[in-house]
């Protein structure tokens, strides 16, 4: 970061002495203010709940440009990566920063291949969760117990157990995710082939069964390939940020992994693009489009805890680009399924449509996000709406890899730490029960 010619000085009223607060340029985006020195200067803290005003870190992987809606994964642009570059493409680019060339490609491939199954003790540590567990709380634990099986990969500050445990953690998701869908089903596990690509791979541990081939659909696969790339990355979110703070004590990647996982569970986070196929299929049930106009009532309506999922974000205050991508992945798919007169993406863009035409969205700037649509594709690829942010975690691994190897090969990097403003009960003296 290079060090701004303007200068902030920060100055009391009360004729404490003022102080000077360095300003840093990144390459694009706002300038920071460092207040590294603030509290040790002042004996005060700055206040952030929520972290609206706060950068947490430096990062070259991911820049989001919420006022004109952009998403570049190392400078390149999402649109571009999504129409030109395959997933495992996309990975070797937030792990190494540049896009492979042919040979590097082949040997990321293979090497991600090599390591696609997991140890056969994970089948008995799936036996101990009911049948109709959450995947999400499934995978929380099948990631945190990946840590059991590998001790050669866990000192976090040893570049090459970063490096493999990043590899290891891409190659396996997909397994992972694949035997909590099977084991939901009672149906036996798929083991990966690995002659399939990357998405095939994964689609045909989802939905193959040991008594027939099966050969994955082309069109689907594109799309569930895009779907990961769309999923890999997001600057610092809740869960990455949550990855970073975990990671910052020195824990092994994959605790720190699950406990990305277990963030992105959230309605808030990831787990809207469930809660937006749910409230859509709720309208249908109550009656479809001309439903419409009650539900954003109700959205609209303060003393009501109704939100119109799938919209909004603390950074895009424009049109999500990716959530554009996932629309058209929508018309593309429902068409190669002959289902585009399907009666959810027409009430989906029925709901857009009239909510971006509504002043409580336009004047908040709520657009839809990479959730409102993708609900619909997976849903048409025939993946059940408790897994879909467990897909979402699946793709997200590996922007957390590479944020969390990025945050740890910082030489400045530190345990996180932070204060609070404390509001509670002053000092005071413990009473006798009799007394209390
Ligand atoms: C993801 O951070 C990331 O990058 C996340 C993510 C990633 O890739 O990692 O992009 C993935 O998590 C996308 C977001 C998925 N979440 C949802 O779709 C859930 C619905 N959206 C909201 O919960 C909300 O928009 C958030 C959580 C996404 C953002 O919330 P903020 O930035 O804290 O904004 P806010 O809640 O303060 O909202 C501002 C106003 C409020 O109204 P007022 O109090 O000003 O009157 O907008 C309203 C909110 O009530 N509002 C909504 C709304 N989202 C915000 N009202 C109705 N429906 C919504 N969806």
């Amino acid at each position: 970061m290079n060090a701004s010619d303007v200068k902030a000085t920060l100055s009391f009223s009360d004729g404490s002495p003022s102080m000077e607060l360095p300003i840093y340029k990144g390459s694009i985006g706002p300038d920071v203010l460092d207040i590294r020195k603030l509290y040790g200067q002042t004996g005060k803290f700055t206040y952030d709940p929520g972290f609206l005003s706060t950068a947490s870190c430096q990062s070259a992987i991911t820049y989001i440009d919420g006022d004109k809606g952009e998403l570049l994964y190392r400078g390149y642009p999402i649109e571009q990566l999504a129409q030109q570059c395959d997933f495992l493409d996309t990975c070797y680019l937030l792990l190494y920063g540049e896009l492979p060339n042919e040979q590097q490609q082949r040997d990321f491939h293979k090497l991600v291949n090599n390591h696609t199954m997991v140890n056969e003790q994970m089948q008995f540590f799936l036996r101990g969760f009911r049948r109709d567990a959450h995947p999400m709380a499934v995978m929380t634990g099948l990631v945190g117990g990946l840590s059991a099986f590998y001790h050669d990969s866990t000192d976090i500050n040893n570049p090459q157990h970063r490096e493999i445990a990043a590899i290891r953690l891409i190659a396996k998701m997909p397994t992972l995710v694949a035997m909590a869908y099977k084991y939901s089903l009672g149906q036996p596990y798929i083991y990966p082939k690995n002659s399939l690509s990357y998405a095939g791979n994964f689609m045909r541990m989802m939905f193959a069964t040991p008594c027939e081939d099966y050969e994955p659909n082309d069109v689907l696969v594109r799309a569930m390939d895009r779907i990961f790339i769309l999923h890999a990355d997001h600057e610092q979110n809740a869960s990455t940020s949550t990855v970073r703070l975990c990671g910052s004590s020195g824990t092994n990647p994959f605790a720190a992994i699950a406990a990305g996982v277990a963030c992105l569970w959230g309605p808030a986070h990831g787990g809207a693009n469930e809660a937006a196929l749910n409230m859509l299929e709720d309208i249908q049930r109550q009656g479809g489009v001309e439903k419409i106009g009650e539900f954003i009532k109700q959205v609209k309506d303060k003393n009501s805890t109704v939100k119109l999922m799938g919209f909004g974000h603390r950074v895009y205050k424009n049109y999500d680009p990716r959530a554009k991508l996932m629309r058209e992945t929508c018309h593309e798919v429902l068409g190669a399924l002959g289902l585009e007169n399907d009666p959810l993406f027409k009430l989906a863009m029925t709901l857009e449509k009239i909510a971006l035409e509504d002043e409580y969205f336009v004047a908040r700037k709520l657009y839809p996000n990479v959730d409102f649509y993708s609900g619909i594709v997976q849903r048409a690829i025939g993946i059940p709406v408790s897994l879909f942010t467990a897909i979402f975690a699946l793709a997200r691994t590996v922007g957390w890899i590479a944020q969390l190897n990025e945050m740890i090969a910082d030489p400045e990097y530190k345990i996180g730490r932070p204060r609070q403003l404390y509001v509670g009960a002053e000092r005071r003296d413990v009473q006798p029960v009799e007394k209390r």
